[in-house]
């Protein structure tokens, strides 16, 4: 009983065997051409060359809320995939940085063959060495110590730059949402202004002086609202991008709201009570 048991077994092995490995081949062809096929696993620079699956390509677009208006970067772009999905489903531009100069001019060719020969730019390079500043989204499938390395130039990317990775996080700064496909998992991040600090407000209370104390861990913010001689802990603070909000109770035990744009050391926005509605304005001192 146990020996068929065995055998079922090793039976279901060579059979998922036989069925995963043409699949692999068939992936293998789709994405090469007669100047290059690159295969599965083989090695890169900092990581080897595995393509994310459609599925997950695809979701990571769409919770990255990828518009034509975006600049998209895949960093370690392999064969384009990602790249001509950002042009081809969401109308992207889109720049692929891929360390390998054959695997590199194949995804380029790839994005001609796509159509998208025109919004897709694949440059043979070095992601820690290119320049993706000016990206607005930003996608990966690195490694997590890769992803720990590029965490302290994502983190000084613009507030609001989003950042999609399959499988990886980014250590403790801990994803504002998971992605979850069929076979695999990804992590969404938004870029958070920084907001750590002391500001000076007005718009708050006209005839007292206001500052705001704002601790911050990525996207986790707290703090303290000082009007006057009273302080008070700030309630429900957000950063989401460059848009900061708290709540605070005024001395009449009104409820208030304070939305603000962040803008380096500015901030400007509302401050809505129950019955009004006045402008804010901050600065950093
Ligand atoms: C896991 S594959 C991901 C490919 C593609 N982004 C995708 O998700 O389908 C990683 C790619 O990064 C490339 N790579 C490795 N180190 C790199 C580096 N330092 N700079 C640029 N590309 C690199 C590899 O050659 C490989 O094509």
């Amino acid at each position: 009983m146990k020996i068929s048991k065995i055998y079922i077994f090793l039976i279901g092995i060579t059979l998922s065997f036989a069925l995963i490995i043409p699949i692999s081949a068939q992936n293998r062809f789709d994405v090469g051409d007669d100047k290059y096929t690159p295969s599965m696993g083989q090695s890169g620079k900092d990581v080897i060359w595995i393509p994310t699956g459609n599925d997950l390509v695809s979701s990571m677009l769409k919770i990255a809320e990828v518009t034509p208006k975006d600049l998209v970067y895949d960093l370690g772009a392999g064969d384009g995939k990602i790249a001509i999905a950002a042009a081809k489903e969401f109308g992207a531009n889109a720049i692929g940085i891929e360390f390998n100069p054959d695997m590199a001019a194949l995804a380029q060719r790839n994005a001609n063959r796509a159509g998208v020969g025109n919004k897709v730019k694949i440059i043979n390079g070095d992601i820690f060495v290119e320049d993706f500043s000016k990206a607005t989204v930003v996608t990966l499938y690195l490694l997590p110590h890769l992803n720990i390395k590029l965490r302290p130039i994502i983190l000084n990317m613009k507030p609001g730059t989003r950042i999609a990775s399959h499988a990886f996080n980014m250590g403790d700064w801990e994803p504002d949402k998971e992605i979850d496909s069929s076979m695999a998992r990804g992590y969404f991040w938004v870029v958070p202004a920084k907001v750590e600090g002391n500001w000076a407000l007005t718009g708050i209370e006209p005839q007292s002086k206001v500052v705001l104390n704002l601790a911050q861990r990525y996207q986790k913010i707290g703090g303290v609202l000082t009007i006057g001689n009273t302080s008070q802990s700030i309630l429900n603070a957000q950063i989401s991008g460059d848009k900061l909000s708290f709540g605070y109770i005024d001395r009449n035990q009104q409820f208030h709201t304070a939305i603000v744009k962040v803008n380096g050391s500015e901030l400007i926005g509302h401050n809505k009570g129950e019955n009004s509605d006045n402008e804010i304005v901050g600065k950093r001192f």
